[in-house]
């Protein structure tokens, strides 16, 4: 806990003391570097849009240029239509190594007219396991939606437009690792994992349904903190200060989360008996 709010206060001082404007440009081609599929992901129309495709030789994926410690981050994505059984498309924040911290979002593709499955994980040096799945309440292929991660010292929002579906708090005071000292990267790709995602592998993807096709724009990330030579610092264009950094649910947010996780979350580690006999992880218990 003092640990925490130590480092709060560090980044709070980083971020008013080396203000640094980062770029909040709409160009995604100055916001991320398309890193493999060999033509299969585009970024199109000056910047405004970018898509990713997958055929039966590849996927396709981009990172983010800038690696961050601490953000905001949000991406409209809208996902692949039709039968997109066996796809998967993966948003997430990563860092390096095999103690590595890790935020998930991932899509997992349906039959038509069947319901996505967005899965959602977190890392902490190394250790994952934490899953929770929710279904969306609109068609994720009909238009593009928000996907948004705020990352700050004392805990994780996932959020759908707007609405939060996902909060996992700092649990170092109960001995859990809190992803806060490796800065990380976003990336997204699209791939496919017809071994496992539809129905647990049940479904194969379709081969003459493809090429299979997401696309992304919106980045923004403009206040978050960017890591350079061994420091973050954060701050916006416009000078804004980054009140997320300190940012909590308040009562409304959190009586919208418990409603939505009541009404979508169609599985939760923490509620998983049989893979937690002795009970579950004791960030469980913080929420
Ligand atoms: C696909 O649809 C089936 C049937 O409605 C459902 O059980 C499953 O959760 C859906 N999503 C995935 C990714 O399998």
């Amino acid at each position: 806990m003092a640990a925490s709010s130590r480092l709060l206060v560090f980044s709070s001082l980083l971020c008013s003391l080396l203000f640094m404007a980062t770029s909040s440009s709409a160009d995604l081609n100055q916001d991320v570097d398309i890193t493999w599929g060999d033509g299969r992901a585009r970024i199109l129309d000056n910047g405004q849009l970018l898509t990713l495709s997958l055929d039966k030789a590849s996927g396709s994926g981009f990172q983010s240029k800038n690696q961050y410690l601490f953000g905001n981050i949000h991406m409209q994505l809208k996902l692949v239509p039709g039968n997109s059984a066996g796809t998967v498309t993966a948003y997430y924040l990563s860092s390096q190594g095999t103690t590595h911290d890790e935020i998930d979002f991932e899509f997992l593709g349906n039959l038509s007219g069947d319901p996505y499955i967005l899965h959602t994980n977190v890392f902490s040096q190394g250790k994952g396991n934490r899953e929770q799945q929710f279904y969306l309440w609109f068609d994720p292929t009909a238009d593009f939606h928000t996907y948004s991660i705020l990352w700050n010292p004392q805990r994780i929002i996932f959020s759908v437009d707007g609405t939060p579906i996902r909060e996992f708090k700092n649990a170092e005071s109960v001995g859990v690792a809190y992803p806060k000292n490796q800065p990380m990267r976003i990336y997204s790709s699209l791939w496919n994992a017809d071994d496992w995602a539809t129905r647990g592998g049940l479904v194969k993807t379709d081969w003459t349904q493809a090429p299979f096709t997401a696309s992304y724009r919106n980045f923004k990330a403009d206040d978050a903190c960017v890591w350079s030579s061994g420091a973050s610092s954060c701050g916006s264009s416009s000078g804004s200060t980054s009140s997320w950094l300190s940012q909590e649910l308040d009562s409304t947010s959190q009586e919208r989360l418990r409603w939505l996780q009541k009404n979508y979350m169609i599985y939760n580690y923490c509620a998983d008996a049989k893979r937690f006999p002795q009970g579950p992880p004791p960030e469980c218990s913080l929420s």
